[in-house]
């Protein structure tokens, strides 16, 4: 949201505060007031009529998790599955965060192929996307691997492009496999966006957690990290962390 045209102070550095009229525009990011707007496309005029006195209860619940809950609610030419946070008080404004960077992540990856189709953040707090009819990894095999994880690579890389790393991909719920057997990515509840200008702690962040998504594809196709194919065997990189978590949960 842009607002043009301010009145405002200007801090002079003799210590003495001027009230000064700005005759020139000066445009200011409200990046809070995102809280309070829905963050639609134009088009999406119905679901925001949908979601303005939206009922989860109404609709079959898909997951359930400690974070929240996602709902799929079909008909009316729509087929959503919606996550919502759940909790109250911190813990529900933490995992409302979370969806909000979730949905950053999801504007950022807009058009590759094998994410899900994001129609918006309503509310402030449901996250409306595309219903997949595919099921974790966890559950398929996927009819040729080869295909499979030489796509699921390509997806990856292209995210990371876009600046988003995906951090949880290790989690075979994470990845689902479609009808026609290709991967498609989700849950970028712990993505970290790339931000843009100087900014090295998140750019340090976001190439770690590149690090762990290449890592993860690893494990994914290998189930593991032993016996990787030497065309691989460039893309694993363990850091002393994942190192060190593999130990203690081994035990
Ligand atoms: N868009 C979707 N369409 C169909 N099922 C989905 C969709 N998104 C998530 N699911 C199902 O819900 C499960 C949990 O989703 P996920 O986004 O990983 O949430 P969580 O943050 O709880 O881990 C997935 O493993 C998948 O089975
Ligand atoms: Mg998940």
């Amino acid at each position: 949201m842009r607002i043009v045209g301010f009145t405002g102070m200007v801090f002079d550095p003799g210590a003495r505060i001027l009230p000064v009229c700005f005759s020139a525009s000066l445009t200011i990011r409200v990046i809070r007031y995102d809280c309070l707007m829905n963050h639609a496309a134009p088009e999406s005029a119905a679901l925001e009529t949908l979601f303005a006195d939206f009922d989860p209860a109404r609709h079959p619940v898909i997951a359930r998790s400690t974070q929240g809950l996602i709902v799929r609610v079909s008909g009316m030419q729509q087929d959503l599955a919606v996550k919502i946070p759940s909790g109250s008080g911190p813990t529900r404004w933490l995992f409302t965060t979370a969806l909000r960077r979730e949905y950053r992540a999801y504007q950022r990856v807009a058009g590759i192929d094998g994410f899900a189709h994001c129609f918006g953040l309503f509310q402030g707090h449901y996250l409306a996307l595309e219903y997949l009819h595919a099921r974790p990894l966890k559950h398929a095999d996927p009819p040729d691997r080869q295909h499979f994880f030489r796509r699921l690579l390509r997806q990856i890389e292209r995210m990371h492009a876009r600046g988003v790393a995906h951090g949880d991909l290790k989690s075979r719920q994470n990845v689902m496999v479609s009808a026609d057997g290709d991967p498609i990515i989700i849950d970028l509840g712990t993505a970290v966006v790339r931000r843009s200008g100087w900014h090295p702690i998140n750019q340090r962040l976001f190439n770690y957690m590149c690090r762990i998504d290449r890592n993860s594809w690893i494990k994914l196709k290998y189930g593991g990290y032993d016996n990787i194919d030497a065309a691989d065997r460039h893309l694993l990189d363990r850091s002393l962390i994942e190192r060190v978590n593999r130990r203690i949960r081994r035990r």
